[in-house]
């Protein structure tokens, strides 16, 4: 019976073998009273803990989990718990997004001598549970549905960039077509307001290349298919951070990739385009000016201004220039410093955990699992291997509920924590228009305030922060239990 008031909770303990499993054990051997609401799961070292485990723990009905380690610089593997540090910190600071109170999860150290300071850490923690009572669950929250506003500010001027140097820049792809498998870059899809991927290879496909708002999709996802082949590449200034991080991670090599690159002034939000325009027979032009476009369909005039049309993600935009290119082009765009909260992020930022739970529910329900924004994201690169299609270990089943789908895009932002840039293909490829980039910008923001500013992307020689660790974490401010 637990030795606490009121109805036992359901709560998970991940133990290090070593050392927490230890002193789990000297309290018991010492009849130290402790409440029974935790079930203890044994695992070798504190660095086995993937955030996912707490995750699946908490949306399958856990009212909290407790991870526990050995102390820093006492782990049997050497550095498991400061991989772990890095990884559960920023787990803690990603639950409120997802409407999940951080009250509820926490991580420490205890070791195999320290049976009396387990009793405490146990007993705190689930006085603290108690005291927030049985955590909500995403079945019982009532759908709610928002749509985030956009924000009408920009750090960056937004325009066509239709007078930008787009003949010199396939005169360069001309020349340098011989030594190149392709040039991936963008052109036409099925009318002149929709372009879609290109793949240069003769200089006739050349003159197909395009540039402008149109041009949406981000080509580094097709990078790491071309490994060890000579390839080029026409990047946006988002398109090169991709670039960039899978250069950090070496999955394309530096050598092969010729990059091209030209100063973007803004891409549009295609889901808002094609809600405006509607359903409609003949797409009859496409006019650019500096401010916007024009496009006349089945004799009607639809005017989107990109101050208002453009995607979220451009308006706080800092690097409309390539971080990284071979050849540049054009006029650099000038960026006001600054920050803007990404819309998607306020929209979540202005809500309570309740109503985010709620919104989360609602979402869900309108997710179709087709993995579009899987599919899309160019740091996505488990591709045959993904997690959420593997039956060995089975960490998702087909269920089509708003818990398994929550659960999915909880795998997919946390492997991506350091690691996204931010591009945005994941919430532009979702087709029913799911805000799923916040879950992703606040990881962002998370790793940015523990490590330095650290943003994803920016430089090839970085190594990701959570590859990495520091013996004395600067900003991560450990949970003092006593
Ligand atoms: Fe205990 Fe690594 S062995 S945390």
């Amino acid at each position: 019976m637990s030795v606490l008031e009121g109805k036992e909770l359901r709560i998970v303990g991940f133990l290090c073998n070593w050392c927490s499993y230890g002193g789990a054990d000297t309290a018991g051997v010492a009849r130290a009273t402790q409440p029974t609401d935790l079930r203890i799961i044994r695992v070798p070292c504190s660095g086995r803990v993937d955030p996912l485990f707490v995750v699946r723990a908490l949306l399958n009905g856990a009212d909290g989990v407790l991870v526990s380690g050995c102390h820093p610089r006492d782990c049997h593997y050497s550095s498991g718990n400061f991989y772990a540090r890095r990884r559960l910190e920023i787990l803690k600071q990603f639950l409120p997004v997802l409407g999940i109170d951080d009250r509820r999860f926490e991580y420490t150290w205890v070791s195999a001598a320290e049976g009396q300071r387990w009793q405490h850490v146990v007993t705190t923690f689930t006085e603290r549970l108690h005291n927030l009572g049985p955590a909500p669950q995403l079945e019982d929250a009532a759908p709610l549905l928002k749509v985030a506003d956009m924000v009408l500010t920009a750090l960056r001027p937004l325009g066509t960039g239709q007078n930008t140097a787009l003949d010199e820049l396939k005169a360069a792809i001309v020349k340098k077509l011989p030594e190149l498998e392709c040039v991936i870059g963008w052109q036409q899809g099925r009318d002149a307001a929709h372009h879609v991927p290109l793949f240069i290879r003769t200089p006739d496909d050349v003159n197909k290349l395009t540039w402008g708002p149109f041009n949406v999709n981000n080509p580094a996802v097709y990078l790491p298919t071309f490994k060890g082949k000579k390839v080029g590449i026409v990047v946006k200034g988002c398109d090169a951070r991709s670039v960039v991080e899978l250069l950090q991670e070496h999955l394309i090599n530096r050598e092969d990739v010729t990059i091209f690159s030209l100063p973007c002034e803004g891409t549009l939000d295609m889901a808002r385009v094609d809600q405006t325009l509607g359903r409609y027979t003949n797409l009859d032009k496409v006019e650019y000016d500096e401010a916007g476009v024009t496009i006349t369909a089945d004799g009607t005039a639809h005017r989107f201004c990109m101050a208002d049309f453009a995607q979220g993600k451009c308006y706080g935009c800092s690097t409309p220039s390539a971080v990284l290119a071979d050849e540049r082009f054009g006029t650099p765009v000038q960026v006001t410093p600054g920050e803007i909260t990404p819309p998607e992020l306020a929209l979540l930022d202005a809500m309570s955990l309740e109503e985010r739970l709620s919104f989360w529910h609602g979402q869900m329900e309108r997710c179709l699992r087709c993995y579009a924004c899987r599919n899309a994201c160019p740091l996505c690169v488990c591709r045959d291997y993904c997690v959420s299609d593997s039956r060995d270990p089975h960490w998702m089943t087909q269920e089509d509920t708003p818990r398994e789908k929550l659960f999915f895009q909880a795998i997919h932002a946390l492997h991506l924590a350091g690691r996204c840039t931010g591009c945005g293909e994941c919430q532009r490829a979702c087709p029913v228009g799911i805000p799923i980039l916040a879950l992703r910008q606040q990881i962002a923001r998370a790793v940015g305030q523990l490590f330095h500013g650290y943003a994803a992307g920016m430089n090839p020689e970085e190594v990701p922060p959570l590859l990495g660790y520091e013996v004395v974490e600067e900003n991560i401010q450990e949970r003092d239990w006593k």
